[in-house]
């Protein structure tokens, strides 16, 4: 099957384990495609049930069954962030062979991470679907023009922001509920690298498009999340500054406000990146050099509502 259409596959497939299956033989493409308008919603077993708004008035993490719906949470935004690292795939027909290993990676990771999730819940006699579900992260992706829309909103908002809200969590969770620290650990460990990997080809892209990647990050920041920053948590220093976000950007995060519209530099005349549709994937990935290795449906919004992390 074209890989295209084996992305769409993942993106359609309803568990964590049927995505992680369809994810394990994935390689890099040799072809390229012209990028799909992607489903309106993620596959999703058909009890899970979508609600609008999620519970707004939460009691302490102390509170046993506040701290299930809580996994239960965490549990989606694991399961959506199979479908966004694929997304982003989709969205990357010229992008070098490296970009999609990355990104298959992380899908491989967050499936993975959904799976720690369903086997801590099970332990509580709880299972995923038992609470409602939203897809405003997927909404958000959605929201993205292009890869480099996709690379600020998902990997570098969101993918960050969790980073943020584990960093403030965990130090009081592993008092209150240690088998869930030790599993949001292990995700919080890989969510850097997923941020870091994030940061990168955003880097990589904003070179290629002749961008100033710092502007482009509060440029889209200001359109896709007006008066979502600063964000209601501190920020992670230590994790953000680990998956590669300079100083000037935790700077600009923490002084950000929607309505400060920072002036994009025209771009220049773009690469060879965006050029074309058709044909054989280039025989050399020259023009993007892999950086060093180091979170009912709604309407889609251009103003995606706040989003907790991925
Ligand atoms: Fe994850
Ligand atoms: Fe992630």
């Amino acid at each position: 099957m074209p890989y295209a259409e084996d992305l769409l596959a993942v993106i359609a497939a309803p568990t964590s384990a049927a995505k992680a299956a369809l994810l394990a033989d994935m390689r890099a493409p040799q072809e390229t495609w012209v990028v799909p308008v992607p489903p309106g919603r993620p596959g999703r077993p058909a009890h899970y049930h979508e609600a609008e708004e999620t519970r707004r008035r939460r009691r302490t993490l102390a509170h046993a069954p506040t701290r299930l719906r809580f996994l239960q949470s965490i549990h989606h935004i694991e399961l959506s962030a199979v479908d966004l690292a694929v997304l982003a795939c989709l969205r990357a027909p010229d992008m070098p062979a490296a970009f999609h290993t990355d990104f298959l990676g992380i899908a491989r990771d967050e499936a993975r991470h959904a799976g720690l999730l369903e086997e801590l819940l099970a332990t509580r006699g709880a299972a995923p679907g038992d609470a409602p579900i939203h897809h405003r992260l997927w909404a958000t992706a959605l929201a993205c023009d292009d890869l480099g829309d996709h690379l600020v909103a998902v990997p570098r908002f969101l993918e960050a922001r969790g980073l943020d809200v584990s960093a403030e969590l965990l130090p009081r969770l592993v008092g209150l509920d240690p088998e869930a620290h030790t599993v949001l650990s292990v995700i919080y460990h890989d969510e850097i690298g997923h941020v870091g990997i994030g940061t990168r080809w955003h880097r990589a892209w904003c070179q290629a498009q002749g961008r100033d990647p710092e502007s482009h990050f509060a440029t889209v920041l200001a359109r896709l999340f007006p008066g979502q920053v600063p964000g209601p948590t501190p920020l992670d220093h230590a994790g953000r500054l680990a998956a590669g976000f300079t100083a000037s950007e935790v700077g600009l995060l923490e002084g950000f406000r929607g309505d400060r519209v920072a002036r994009e530099e025209a771009p220049a005349a773009p690469a060879a990146l965006v050029s074309g549709h058709q044909g054989q994937r280039p025989a050399a990935d020259h023009h993007i050099q892999p950086p060093p290795t180091i979170g009912q449906p709604p309407a889609v919004s251009r103003q995606p509502s706040a989003s907790p992390g991925v």
